[in-house]
């Protein structure tokens, strides 16, 4: 990265400023030289800084001023600071107030190369830290994808696949709590783009204007909370990958900049006259049918095209039953670390029952329905009275319908017949609520009722 590093010169004296440019340039780096502080914010709020060279007595903006801005951008430039020869009070305050270093007028060309090689080196060797940091927690086994079903294995070779491609953007479909993200990491980690950052935003969780303002960043002034210039997620992500979850969500508005993403590799923050240059890999993830929203004309075919040029399909678990035991094992594997147990078997029963259910939120529900167990069993064998209810059989196989243990309900009756339902009916919108940490969107797609019909339920039922 160094000899690529983009240095921007801020100093007034033209003499001292086109020599180093000159030696700065003839290193390989980009070079921009400006003469004043306000040319200098106007330049960072465009591109890309990697170090400043900031002089401290500057006309207007001192380079005090300037180095305050500064550490408002994100992320942040190293700036050194060209201060006059023994003005030590002056050199204390550059570091005190977040120079990384400064050099003393006069110069010599060579300290100034060696300081900003220096300089350099050390944002790079940061940066790598932090990757390594971030890799090895996802080398973490529990982030890793099991599964030996051929649907699985065939899910890995294309994650392989596509890994292998500089910048293919990928759509990876499957119901919740089948491994998306999961997925969206194992491509990320295995790319050229592993010691590079992976930015995750969820599209459904953010309200629209804020969507875009956290993708795409914005100019400081654009709109009344625009206090500062920030930058978005895709520039955050430069050179690594953005995991956009739940696109089917988008607004239409917004889709056509996300077209132009994958089709120009440029942004432009809101409020802003640039265009920004950004190479990042788009890993989209979708639980909906997002065919059916492009004939319902809430999502721009153009975009689903563009993003469809690679699909993973990650099928629910009880298209793969293969996979179930295997998973149980490695969780409770996993389980008996966590929360210090030895189980050492399930028993054939609770296999039974583990094979045979829905698993309507599957490899997430499995693995709660582990921890759980993991924290009932008392011995070595995991029993049918450790698993929750609704696995139980007697009454319906699909996981959809549990079965029928009454807790009294305060819903109104109108016969015996409607009570029991109502009372199956509750229980399972709570226990999918408890197992999605109350998240209502994601209940009422796993049980396949609207938001609206679900809040009736919740009312209904006095469920808060
Ligand atoms: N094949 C697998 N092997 C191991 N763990 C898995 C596997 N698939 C999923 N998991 C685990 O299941 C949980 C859910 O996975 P993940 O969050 O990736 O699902 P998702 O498809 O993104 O769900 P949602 O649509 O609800 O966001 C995670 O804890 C993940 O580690
Ligand atoms: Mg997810």
């Amino acid at each position: 990265m160094n000899s690529k590093a983009n240095v921007l010169i801020v100093e007034d004296d033209g003499t001292i400023s086109l020599g180093l440019e000159k030696t700065l340039k003839r290193d390989g780096y980009k070079v921009i030289s400006v003469e004043s502080g306000e040319k200098a914010l106007s330049i960072l709020s465009q591109e890309a800084i990697d170090l400043v060279l900031l002089d401290i007595k500057l006309p207007k903006m001192n380079g005090f001023q300037v180095l305050d801005r500064i550490k408002e951008i994100e992320p942040e430039p190293t700036v050194i600071m060209i201060t006059a020869l023994h003005d030590v009070p002056e050199v204390v305050k550059a570091i005190r107030s977040g120079a990384y270093d400064y050099i003393p007028k006069p110069f010599e060309n060579e300290t100034v190369r060696q300081r900003v090689r220096k300089a350099l080196e050390n944002k790079q060797l940061k940066k790598e830290v932090m990757a390594l940091k971030r890799q090895q927690k996802e080398r973490y086994p529990a982030n890793m994808l099991f599964g030996n079903s051929p649907q699985i294995k065939e899910v890995k070779r294309l994650i392989e696949l596509v890994a292998s491609t500089p910048r293919t953007p990928i759509l990876i479909q499957g119901e919740s709590g089948t491994g998306k993200e999961l997925v969206a990491d194992a491509i990320h980690n295995s790319s050229a783009r592993a010691t590079k950052p992976m930015i995750k935003i969820n599209c459904s969780a953010i309200p629209e204007l804020l969507l875009e303002s956290e993708l795409f960043g914005h100019e400081k002034g654009a709109f009344t909370d625009a206090k500062t210039l920030k930058k978005g997620m895709f520039e955050l992500a430069n050179n690594g990958s953005i995991f956009l979850d739940e696109i089917s969500s988008m607004k239409m508005s917004l889709q056509p900049k996300i077209l132009r993403v994958l089709e120009d590799h440029t942004i432009r923050r809101i409020g802003g006259i640039q265009d920004i240059k950004i190479d990042v890999r788009i890993i989209a993830a979708s639980n909906r049918d997002i065919d059916k929203q492009v004939q319902e004309e809430t999502f721009r075919e153009d975009l689903l095209y563009r993003l469809k040029v690679m699909v993973i399909e990650i099928p629910p678990l009880r298209e793969r039953k293969i996979d179930i035991l295997p998973l149980a094992k490695i969780f409770i594997e996993a389980n008996n670390k966590e929360f210090n147990k030895n189980i050492q078997s399930i028993a054939p029963e609770a296999e039974n029952l583990l094979q045979n259910y829905n698993w309507p939120g599957n490899v997430r529900e499995l693995k709660n329905v582990m921890e759980r167990a993991a924290i009932l069993a008392d011995g070595d064998c995991l029993k049918p009275e450790h698993l929750p209810l609704e696995l139980k059989p007697g009454k319906s196989k699909s996981g959809a319908f549990p079965a029928p243990v009454a807790e009294p309900v305060s819903a109104p009756a109108e016969s015996h017949l409607d009570q029991s339902l109502q009372e199956i009916e509750k229980k399972h919108i709570i226990d999918i609520l408890n197992r999605h940490d109350g998240n209502k969107s994601k209940a009422a797609r796993i049980l396949n009722i609207s938001r609206s019909t679900l809040r009736e339920k919740l009312k209904v039922y006095g469920i808060s």
